[in-house]
């Protein structure tokens, strides 16, 4: 089982956190499932984070994490 807190939260850099602070908390659980979507699609497109692309890995993860219903 994917998790947020061992899988999903080690994804997202100190500096990603901080820049992304303004919207919601990448290291809290409760704002990353309300945001899923919207922080699937940015990561997908290659829009964010500002800075690199995600490899294909990585963005599959997320998706099967929120595919199985974003256990904490
Ligand atoms: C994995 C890491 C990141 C994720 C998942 C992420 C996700 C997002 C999302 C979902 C939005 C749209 C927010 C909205 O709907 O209002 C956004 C906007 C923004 N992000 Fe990030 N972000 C990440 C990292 C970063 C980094 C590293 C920077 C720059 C240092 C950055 C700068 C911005 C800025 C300036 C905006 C507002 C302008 C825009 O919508 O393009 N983000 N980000």
């Amino acid at each position: 089982m994917v998790s947020f807190e061992h899988d999903i939260k080690p994804l997202f850099r100190e500096d990603d956190r901080d820049a992304m602070d303004f919207v919601f908390d990448l290291w809290n659980y409760d704002d990353v499932r309300a945001n899923a979507d919207n922080i699937l699609e940015r990561i997908k497109d290659g829009s964010m984070p500002c800075d690199e692309e995600w490899p294909q890995e990585r963005i599959e993860l997320l998706e099967r994490w929120i595919q199985e219903g974003m256990p904490a």
